[in-house]
């Protein structure tokens, strides 16, 4: 592979693992009186991590009073009060469940006139830089080898900003959604080059489904047709996989 792997047993494992990194990463910080920057993701994908720091919370007191969070998409139009909101999804998954500062949360906008589009992508990946950069980016990976919605066409150096989903990733959200037609055309994402420029990086996939891209992620040529493969430009990022994920490495 070009990049490093960890593969484990079942997702839990997987997941416990990265929480803990995670957590570990926000205790130093913590001790020093400094924040702790998180890139985050939706999707399945990650839900384990957020239990498990959910948890760590309850169970051991972690604070998450020094963390802030940078939300990799939503999509476009979307209300952040709409049951299918990203915004929804972080609220539901782990940020109601822990002691966050509500002002510390960044989740892009989905309510925006077009006009205003420009302007809030560059200022939310300036608003990333400004506070010292993310420490560290969790991931999942689209069936279309997107991360985040960076889909295929999307380049290194690409930054936040409004794109156009495609057919795969519409497909895939259409169950959630009742149907293809009802779901968003369009979504705003964190570009390609504002999570490369995180200082570590997490890439989680689980199950058979996604072994295929996973596989051209970690092992094919870097392209734009499989935007994930860009992370192999990064110098501190593993796929933490499941071994049914990994079954095609
Ligand atoms: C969506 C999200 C991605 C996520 C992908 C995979 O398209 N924008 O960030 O990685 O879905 O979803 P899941 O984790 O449910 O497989």
């Amino acid at each position: 592979e070009k990049v490093a792997t960890g593969v484990f047993d079942n997702r839990d494992e997987g997941s416990v693992y990265v929480a803990q990194q995670i957590a570990s990463l926000i205790k130093e910080k913590n001790k020093l009186n400094k924040p702790t920057l998180l890139g985050l993701a939706t999707g399945s994908t990650p839900l384990l991590v957020y239990k498990e720091l959910i948890r760590i919370h309850r169970e051991e007191g972690l604070t998450f009073k020094n963390v802030i969070t940078f939300n990799l998409d939503e999509y476009f139009p979307m209300a952040p009060e709409d049951s299918h909101s990203y915004h929804m999804f972080m609220w539901e998954s782990f940020f109601a469940h822990i002691d966050i500062d509500s002002s510390n949360v960044h989740i892009p906008k989905g309510t925006l006139s077009l006009q205003e589009v420009e302007a809030y992508c560059l200022a939310y990946d300036s608003k990333i830089q400004s506070l010292g950069g993310l420490d560290i980016q969790v991931l999942g990976i689209g069936r279309s080898g997107h991360i985040g919605f960076n889909e295929p066409g999307s380049l290194p150096t690409d930054r936040t900003r409004l794109v156009n989903l495609n057919r795969i990733t519409i497909d895939d959200a259409s169950q959630d959604f009742g149907g293809a037609e009802n779901v968003p055309t369009k979504a705003i994402t964190m570009g390609v080059k504002t999570i490369l420029q995180a200082k570590r990086i997490f890439l989680l996939a689980w199950g058979n489904g996604k072994a295929d891209v996973v596989r051209q992620a970690a092992e094919g040529a870097m392209t734009a047709d499989v935007p994930a493969s860009f992370l192999q430009q990064h110098s501190d990022c593993l796929f933490v996989l499941d071994t049914m994920a990994a079954s095609r490495l």
